[in-house]
């Protein structure tokens, strides 16, 4: 067994070394934390670790759930015909075994995983054996493994580190040191005017919006439901550590203080909906209170739709109190309602509160000697985005709308795929009457109810005139799922962390995505579109987009659930437009075998993601530059990206460094057809990823410099994009960089839209003939100091003339006046 012959390596007196040769020395460091290190040596005693300044890994573990998790134990390297494969340990415990194969430790082959009882199957023919040895690198001892190589695979993997060095120098390119980095930098001018290379026909979806549930961005956030877990159905995580359960968010009172509250399943409202509370009241009667979404936020004035199931065991009529309360328990709504019988029934009152109210609650008061069955308990603004009862908040839609998405991406990211194959999100338990939905434990770590559901997300799209773009799992649930490989012994007890859908339950799921087309653009004659329009939207929802899979790590495992799902859809509706998936980052094993899949298939549409520094973007412009076109080239859609700095902040600096790629991608907007910028939304004090767009509490909505940046190129796009020639009068490549320009024509209005982006600490003057001379224009612009936060574009309506200024560190869009 390959992992195994560690301990049975023959051993290799080192000083037989063949000429032309070197000692290589693989290993793994930081108790598995690293990737696969090299070092090297002349001698056998000097060792230098391969890597400019710190050593590289040169490939990761991809196994377990993100970041601490994934680690390396006891890399063997072994010598195949086609290079070299690597087995490994996933972790101390020893028991699962990895492995992959590179032809010259730059690119990587998928990794695969068994357990060691299987590892024999990663075994090969070895033309050598290693020797294990520790050797000092540094002031540091490491155990790993020796063999000689010819010198010219250590001086290949020498160009490489360098290589690597450079472009991470590149990436790590950061605003604040511009003073040191442009010390001579003098402001500088650049001239610029029509090139003879041909219009680019700009994608009509280049700018949509991601929305996924993480930070609390549908519950709590864009969700207008006021009261948290309102089905009861709150479950605890799988070691019972968050506090989480039914009675999260909920109180009981009586006169005498706090009391524990009872719960059921028997005969419940809906089987999907399990739980409710049962309280057999004493003689005082209680006081039922939900907090909220860390309380309860009410405007003076307006109307809230209070609505829950309740039935009477006993049988028979019984007032109930219900009351809106500010921080202080004074009631500023109330209203009675009245219930009666033994049979689940729904209540409702409209409730007005005299003031307005922070931070406050919601109590239920239960008449004395009553027992009673409670469930569904629900309190809605009436003002929701468009009225819609069960909608959205009005402020967070509107700002979500306000930045004119094309398209707008649902339910996630990781969200999509899930936890694990039981948490992958299944469309159908999110459609229909409440009750009936299917709550659904979130892989950020808290609960879906999933009011906020398909049928809302489609309506959503039609509201704000954007795409749909579902995104559904493609038989496998995320590549980070931990539950796929948490076992008795907390490691892989299937195969494979993606161990995907088995045969018979992925022909049912096939039969839900195609059923998901159908409910969107079906007849009412048809199944689904016939509950479409019992759901109240009789009219199709044009679907045209369909995702499948979300950043996953591309194996056999897969590639066969992918091939069978598209098949299917490609086959049963040729029209839709699929989009694929290519890994989570812009390089390595996922982005070339996706891309690889895509070009075999003639996907149409892949989704690139990639979260990186300030610096990729600005030395990266030419990225797509090079991609392949052609009639039936498959076309990107970068679906998840965000420029990040250290404390993951949003400010100019990220802004401009995205602004600036923006006008590449405009450039290659024939090619890349589709960007949304992740994640959208966060609510603070719930928020586990950053940075994202937009911010919010239950009262308000911070807008961040890239939400500004979004809402530029999403409200100013063109449908003609025009080359142009820069000439600069500098020839400080750095600066020249950091200076984008796009300029695009709308065949529509006949505006011309001009972008210009000086992400230097000097100002830059833009002589340009693209514009009329003295022309009114409608000027937009954005400017502040790289970390500046709070900064708000400004919007006038100017003369431009041939010379444009524009100030160190800003963004400017100059547009053709309505
Ligand atoms: O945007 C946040 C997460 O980043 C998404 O859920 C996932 O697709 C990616 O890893």
């Amino acid at each position: 067994m390959a992992i195994m012959s560690i301990t049975s390596a023959k051993v290799v007196a080192l000083n037989t070394l063949p000429a032309d040769s070197v000692y290589l020395f693989s290993y793994a460091a930081d108790n598995g934390r690293t990737g696969l290190r090299l070092a090297y040596s002349e001698n056998g005693k000097d060792w230098k670790s391969l890597g400019v300044n710190s050593p590289i890994d040169f490939v990761k573990s991809d196994f377990g759930p993100w970041g601490s998790h994934k680690t390396m134990f006891d890399p063997v390297l072994k010598r195949t015909d086609a290079g070299w494969r690597l087995t490994w340990f996933v972790s101390g415990k020893r028991q699962t075994v990895a492995c992959a194969d590179s032809r010259d430790f730059k690119k990587w082959s998928p990794q695969q995983y068994a357990d060691i009882k299987d590892a024999g199957k990663f075994d090969v023919v070895s033309t050598d054996s290693p020797t294990e040895i520790t050797v000092k690198i540094g002031d540091k001892e490491y155990k790993g493994q020796c063999r000689p190589v010819e010198r010219k695979v250590v001086d290949t993997l020498l160009a490489f580190s360098q290589q690597r060095h450079e472009k991470d120098m590149q990436n790590a390119e950061r605003m604040e040191d511009d003073s040191i980095r442009f010390a001579d930098l003098k402001p500088f001018r650049v001239s610029l005017s029509r090139s003879d290379l041909p219009h680019v026909n700009v994608s009509p979806d280049l700018f949509g919006i991601f929305f996924e549930d993480i930070n609390y961005g549908a519950d709590g956030g864009l969700y207008a439901e006021l009261i948290q877990n309102r089905d009861f159905e709150y479950k605890p995580n799988e070691s019972g550590t968050d506090g989480w359960g039914p009675a999260f968010a909920w109180s009981l009172y009586d006169k005498s203080g706090k009391l524990p509250l009872s719960f059921s399943e028997t005969n419940p409202l809906h089987p999907n909906n399990k739980t409710y509370l049962s309280l057999s009241a004493n003689n005082k009667g209680f006081n039922l209170e939900n907090s909220g979404f860390d309380g309860i936020n009410l405007k003076k004035d307006n109307t809230y739709r209070f609505s829950f199931f309740v039935r009477l065991p006993q049988g028979g009529k019984r007032k109930f109190t219900v009351c809106l309360l500010d921080n202080s328990n004074n009631p500023v709504a109330t209203q009675r309602i009245t219930v009666s019988g033994n049979e689940w029934g729904k209540y409702s009152a409209v409730l007005k509160p005299n003031a307005d109210v922070k931070d406050g609650h919601l109590r239920i008061v239960i008449p004395s000697k009553t027992d009673c069955d409670i469930d569904m308990v629900s309190l809605f603004p009436s003002d929701t985005y468009k009225g819609r009862p069960n909608g959205l908040r009005r402020d967070l839609a509107e700002t979500l709308e306000a930045l004119k998405p094309k398209f707008v991406r649902f339910p996630g990211g990781c969200v999509a795929h899930g936890n694990g194959i039981d948490n992958i999100y299944d469309w159908k338990g999110s459609v229909g009457a409440l009750e009936e939905r299917k709550p659904l434990y979130n892989l950020w770590g808290y609960h879906q109810t999933r009011g906020l559901g398909y049928h809302e997300f489609l309506e959503f799209c039609e509201d704000i005139g954007a795409s749909p773009l579902p995104v559904l799992s493609a038989g496998v649930p995320c590549q980070n799922s931990g539950r796929a490989w948490c076992g008795s012994t907390n490691e892989l007890t299937t195969m494979g962390q993606q161990n995907g859908m088995p045969d018979d339950m992925l022909d049912s799921y096939i039969q839900d995505i195609l059923d998901l087309i159908e409910y969107c653009n079906g007849s009412t004659n048809t199944t689904w579109g016939a509950l479409r329009a019992k759901n109240g939207h009789p009219e199709p929802f044009n679907l045209k987009y369909l995702g499948i899979g979300n950043e996953d790590m591309i194996t056999e495992v897969f590639e066969e659930r992918f091939r069978k799902i598209y098949n299917a859809v490609r086959k049963a509706h040729p029209d839709i437009q699929i989009v694929g998936t290519v890994g989570p980052f812009f390089e390595g094993t996922d982005y070339d075998e996706g891309w690889r899949l895509a070009r075999e298939l003639h996907i149409p549409i892949v989704d690139e993601h990639y979260y990186v520094e300030p610096g990729w973007l600005i030395n990266n412009q030419d990225y797509y530059d090079d991609y392949s076109r052609g009639i039936d080239a498959t076309k990107v859609y970068l679906g998840e990206y965000a420029s990040h700095v250290p404390g993951r902040k949003s400010n100019m600096e990220t802004a401009l460094s995205t602004a600036l790629y923006l006008t590449a991608v405009e450039r290659n907007s024939d090619i890349v057809a589709m960007t949304s910028y992740a994640p959208l939304l966060a609510k603070k004090g719930h928020t586990q990823w950053r940075p994202d767009l937009i911010y919010f509490d239950n009262d308000s909505v911070n807008l961040t410099t890239d939400y500004y940046i979004q809402k530029l190129y999403g409200n100013n796009q063109g449908d003609k994009y025009l080359p142009v020639k820069a000439k600069f009068d500098t020839y400080n490549k750095a600066a020249r960089k950091r200076v984008g320009v796009s300029l695009m024509n709308d065949s529509k209005t006949g505006a011309q839209i001009l972008k210009l982006v000086n992400a230097n600490p000097v100002a830059v003057t833009v002589s340009q003939d693209l514009l009329s001379n003295g022309g009114e224009y409608e000027v937009t612009s954005f400017y502040g100091e790289p970390a500046d936060e709070q900064v708000v574009p400004m919007t006038e309506i100017k003369t431009v003339n041939a010379d444009i200024e524009l100030p160190p560190y800003s963004f400017m869009v100059i547009k053709t006046k309505k």
